[in-house]
């Protein structure tokens, strides 16, 4: 395995590339192009930055860039409108102009709300991720999709704005929880279900390289997650179809995340025990078959995944998913498996079959 692998989203002007491999966050003539003025402004969290700040500052110093840093407290709870509002007054205290790159260090929380932040301040200034979870270097730093969570529900307010650049230093897994590590599994498995049956079974294969951190199986499985995110977001930048499909599990696992209260479930682990639902509704419909379903609870059990979801009624969890961003004329429109690697969006799920699900699903 090369120590640096590139891919490109290719979005015509828009292109960026996505830089993974070990040792990328010394390497500073991948962020020069992205860079070209004398001041960035970096976001970090309280965990991420006592790790990684001073290495990244150093890194930008050595091509005479001098950085504003914005420290956001640490958690899903905090991806809000007022943590949000702290990135702004940073901004506006430190006189960022329009050509003040904004840099996301850290989960997919940072880069959320850093990337709602750049698509918003002064009306747009340029972006770039350098994600630091499993989670963000697979999915949330690829794609531009950015924003906030409302009480009323989970990433309810925010913007499509891509980044310039994508740095994922392997390395910085080092130091990532075991149980974060695990919540970053489900969305590399998720890429498998929907659209890459032999990732699939490459990962049935490869899961306990994984959770031991095998760098090689790591950088495997990041960069063939951010392969078939490229294609999907080549294809349907703003989901207006194919997109839809990322939320595999998602209509179920929001409804956990925010049902539960946010931080107290991790997305991730929200994402499998609603993938599991909706493996389980998908074979309800006849279109999988159990071994299908036991194979998907299979592997999220040996990812150290929850595969059973916490039971908040049937009732509460109609109405949060009532909320989900795919609902269109009011009818919930999941994300199902019509066969393991092939996932369609679905709205005409007969209600009897949902409750069915709900009641076999939750504990
Ligand atoms: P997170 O950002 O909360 O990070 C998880 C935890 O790990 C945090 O406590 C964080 O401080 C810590 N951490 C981060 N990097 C670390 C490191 N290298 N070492 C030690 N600790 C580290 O969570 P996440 O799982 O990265 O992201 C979840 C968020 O991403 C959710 O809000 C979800 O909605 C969003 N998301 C967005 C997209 C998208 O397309 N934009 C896709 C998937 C998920
Ligand atoms: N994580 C879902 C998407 O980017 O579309």
């Amino acid at each position: 395995m090369k120590n640096m692998q590139t891919l490109t989203v290719g979005l015509g002007e828009r292109s960026y590339p996505i830089h993974i491999g070990s040792g990328l966050l010394t390497r500073a003539e991948l962020l020069q192009k992205a860079v070209p003025r004398k001041r960035v402004a970096i976001v970090s969290n309280t965990t991420v930055a006592p790790l990684y700040m001073e290495k990244l500052q150093h890194t930008l110093q050595s091509i005479g860039v001098v950085s504003v840093t914005i420290i956001l407290p640490d958690g899903e709870e905090y991806k809000n409108s007022d943590t949000l509002n702290l990135i702004y007054d940073a901004l506006l205290t430190h006189r960022c102009e329009r050509t003040t790159p904004l840099i996301a260090l850290g989960g997919g929380v940072v880069g959320d709300m850093t990337g709602y932040a750049a698509a918003t301040y002064l009306r747009g200034v340029p972006f770039i991720q350098i994600p630091t979870t499993l989670l963000a270097q697979v999915d949330s730093s690829v794609g531009g999709k950015t924003g906030i969570n409302h009480p009323l529900g989970k990433n309810m307010i925010g913007a499509f704005y891509q980044p310039q650049l994508v740095l994922a230093d392997t390395d910085t897994l080092d130091t990532l929880p075991d149980k974060e590590l695990a919540a970053g599994l489900a969305e590399v498995i998720k890429y498998g279900l929907i659209r890459d049956l032999p990732f699939l079974e490459w990962l049935e294969q490869n899961i306990d390289k994984l959770l031991a951190r095998d760098t090689v199986a790591l950088q495997y499985a990041i960069a063939r997650s951010c392969q078939n995110k490229a294609e999907v977001v080549e294809a349907d930048e703003r989901e207006s179809g194919e997109r839809a499909l990322l939320n595999l599990g998602h209509t179920f696992g929001h409804a956990i995340e925010s049902g539960m209260g946010y931080g107290n479930w991790l997305h991730g682990e929200g994402v499998a025990a609603g993938t599991v639902m909706a493996a389980d509704l998908s074979q309800r419909l006849g279109w999988i078959g159990a071994q299908d379903v036991a194979r998907i609870r299979g592997l999220f059990e040996r990812a150290r995944l929850p595969v059973v979801a916490p039971d908040l009624g049937a009732e509460k969890y109609l109405d949060l998913m009532g909320l989900d961003k795919k609902v269109e004329g009011g009818k919930i429109r999941f994300v199902l498996l019509k066969q393991l690697g092939r996932a369609v969006v679905y709205g005409d799920a007969n209600p009897e079959l949902l409750r069915q699900t709900l009641a076999a699903c939750c504990k």
